[in-house]
């Protein structure tokens, strides 16, 4: 289909609970935002509208613009700059086509510009079930000479916040990941991004807005489905008006556009609740939870051997790990770093996937078969982009890595970045993967990236080329094309911890590992911004010994357990160390966490105060609403409590029905009672986490 738009046409998308309303003015030459909100936002006069003249500026510069080019906006910041190979900028669009318009679900809007011929077209989806829309924009270069992509920004948002913007967002760095933080925006720009061609440790592509006045009040947020370097901006204009700009950084420079090249840039999805930041972490979950589709099953409790013997693998003590593992109750076994030959540290080995003979004498085989004769499914560690100078695959292939003619090798951990965007990389990555799968009984792999990359360049210089934009797209390729070829393996998206979650690994990877941080408190205030993001299903967490490095006031078993299982259970501590008491309460945990993680998995998340706050508990309630499941954690001092006359804690619980009623052992409560007054918890210094499943009568 396609037809030109009209002066004032509108379209609405419709959500569950929500719509988004856009409109051509009569100039046709940009789609403006007319209202984002719950149904019937768009009824009476759009909150986005700006009311008088703009001296010094243009109506661009003031209007809540979806896409603007330079010369829509040429002074408050455009989504997309081109330029011609004279460095003529200021393309913009004068004609405008509808081509999709389907049951308020999709739209896409074509643009055109008659100078260079350059095409845009805007679109918009609304998954069914979900209260986000997806936008995204192909360009196409439809005229006779190259352009030159100087910005490509994916979409811009509009955010009425006139008392003030409150922004959320997410920092970090290694073992200190999704570290929830608040900015008061009054005018100006706030911006996050990434230059490391992987979204980083340091910010997370996601940001959330509310007005300043309305703090648990409408919310809405961005979050941008690319795996390599993105920018996100948030500016508050002078009438109030909020204007989110996401898309990648084009870190490797502008991207060339010769005639009839397309370009698609990345899905950027806007959420929007009524209910503060909490509801909208709920709806990022539901979307998340719809793009795991089938794949969204409850995780195995899985045991990974990496904090128990490091880089010392071999078959017998992984042998002795799993036996205990199995008889607590563990369904997958993983193998972590150190299983291949030369990997004795993290100086060598990295780029020659054989496992090592000396390691496993009997045979890789065998020790696999040895595994699975404990009742246990098998899981292997791989780091399939990345090469150290002491390995067999760089002696081979020295010119695979990225690299700047002439210039040092920057090593970060010892090692270099392979070139994935080239066909021969990525057959050799997809190759190894895919073989590893094929020639072992593999279930599960954690797929590991330990380096930003550093060097802007192939040897031989050919230039310019978008390495960044290679390198994902071949990444997205050879996940989605390992699930297709091994529907039964699961796989574990990890970037030294969690440098690689957006959007995009949210759609191809079963879990992430957020940080290599265990330590329960620290783990805590990361699992609490992750969660803000992301679905408990993509949480991957691991019992373990480590006493943090942040906050090192020590906590109980029972804390350490009751963390991991506010996603997907694992261990990965020495458990040849642990005590018989401490096995059997482990056992008795894993056991519990079997019982709830249907609840964990598909239930309505809500996230309770904080790590820094006096409550701090996650609360699942099922989707048939009969059992709700609360995971809590005493955040402060142990010292005294229990000690002293004390009263409970009160956690107020939410999305029960008031009616309702509540059992908890011989405890009975009405929901009404749990929403106001809160289900009591009182905690000691033996007592400092709890699981509680309240069945509804
Ligand atoms: C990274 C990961 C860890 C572990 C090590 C192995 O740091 O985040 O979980 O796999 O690599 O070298």
């Amino acid at each position: 289909m396609s037809a030109p738009t009209t002066a004032g046409q509108r379209w609405t998308l419709r959500g569950t609970h929500t719509e988004y309303t856009v409109t051509v003015p009569a100039h046709g030459r940009w789609l403006e935002l007319v209202a984002w909100g719950p149904h019937g936002v768009s009824d009476g006069p759009s909150p986005v509208a700006y009311d008088g003249p703009v001296p010094f500026l243009t109506t661009g510069d003031a209007a809540p613009i979806e896409y603007a080019t330079d010369a829509d906006r040429p002074f408050t910041g455009a989504d997309l700059v081109v330029e011609t190979p004279a460095g003529q900028r200021r393309v913009g669009f004068g004609h405008t086509d509808v081509l999709a318009d389907a049951d308020q679900r999709e739209l896409a809007v074509g643009f055109a510009d008659p100078v260079t011929g350059l095409r845009a077209t805007v679109h918009y989806r609304v998954p069914v079930g979900t209260d986000v829309v997806q936008r995204w924009v192909e360009l196409t270069n439809a005229g006779t000479g190259p352009l030159r992509v100087v910005r490509a920004g994916s979409a811009g948002f509009c955010v009425p916040t006139p008392h003030g913007a409150l922004l959320s967002h997410q920092w970090g760095q290694w073992a200190q990941e999704f570290q929830l933080s608040h900015v008061e925006l009054g005018h100006g720009t706030f911006s996050i991004g990434s230059t490391q061609g992987v979204p980083g440790h340091l910010h997370v592509p996601w940001l959330a807005v509310r007005d300043t006045a309305e703090p648990a009040g409408p919310t809405w947020g961005v979050a941008l489905a690319w795996t390599g370097s993105w920018e996100i901006s948030a500016e508050r204009d002078t009438g109030g008006l909020t204007r989110l700009r996401v898309g990648r950084q084009l870190v490797d420079g502008p991207l060339e556009l010769a005639p009839g090249d397309r370009l698609t840039l990345p899905v950027v999805t806007g959420a929007y609740s009524p209910d503060g930041l909490d509801g909208l972490a709920r709806v990022w979950h539901t979307h998340q939870r719809l793009l795991a589709g089938t794949r969204l099953t409850p995780r195995p409790v899985l045991y990974n051997s990496w904090e128990a013997t490091y880089f010392a693998v071999e078959a017998e003590s992984q042998l002795a790990l799993a036996k205990i593992a199995a008889d607590l109750g563990v369904e997958t076994f993983v193998v972590d770093d150190g299983w291949f030959v030369g990997r004795g540290d993290d100086t060598a080995g990295l780029g020659d996937w054989t496992p090592d003979p000396a390691k496993f004498p009997a045979g890789f085989d065998a020790f696999i078969a040895e595994v699975r004769g404990l009742g246990l499914n098998f899981g292997l560690w791989v780091e399939p982009e990345c090469v150290n100078p002491r390995s067999r695959l760089y002696a081979e292939h020295p010119d695979w890595v990225y690299a700047v003619d002439g210039r040092p090798l920057t090593p970060v951990r010892n090692q270099y970045l392979l070139d994935l965007g080239r066909p021969e990389v990525a057959d050799f990555v997809h190759s190894t993967v895919d073989g590893l799968l094929r020639r072992y009984d593999i279930d599960y792999l954690k797929w590991d990236f330990n380096r930003p990359r550093t060097e802007p360049g192939r040897p031989g210089g050919v230039a310019p080329l978008d390495l960044d934009g290679a390198h994902v797209a071949n990444l997205h390729r050879i996940y989605e094309r390992l699930r297709r070829d091994h529907p039964g393996v699961l796989i574990e998206a990890c970037a030294g911890g969690g440098a690689r979650t957006d959007l995009a690994m949210a759609a191809r990877a079963d879990v992430f590992w957020p940080s290599d941080n265990t330590g329960p408190l620290d783990r805590l205030a990361i699992q609490h911004g992750f969660l803000h993001a992301n679905a408990p299903h993509l949480l991957s967490s691991w019992v373990t010994d480590a006493p943090g490095l942040f906050d090192q006031r020590p906590r109980t078993l029972a804390f350490r357990f009751v963390l991991a299982m506010a996603g997907v259970l694992g261990i990965g501590a020495d458990i040849r160390a642990w005590t018989p008491a401490q096995r059997s309460e482990a056992a008795g945990w894993i056991a519990r966490y079997k019982e709830i993680r249907d609840v964990v998995t598909h239930g309505e998340a809500y996230l309770i105060g904080g790590p820094d706050q006096a409550r701090c508990a996650v609360q699942y309630v099922a989707p048939d609403e009969r059992r709700v499941v609360v995971l809590a954690w005493h955040t402060g001092r142990l010292d005294g409590a229990g000690s002293l006359p004390a009263r409970p804690v009160r956690l107020p619980l939410r999305g029960l029905d008031p009616a309702a009623r509540y059992r908890h052992g011989d405890q009975h409560y009405s929901g009404s009672h749990l929403s106001a007054v809160g289900l009591p918890v009182q905690w000691s210094p033996t007592h400092d986490a709890d699981l509680i499943v309240l069945h509804r009568d």
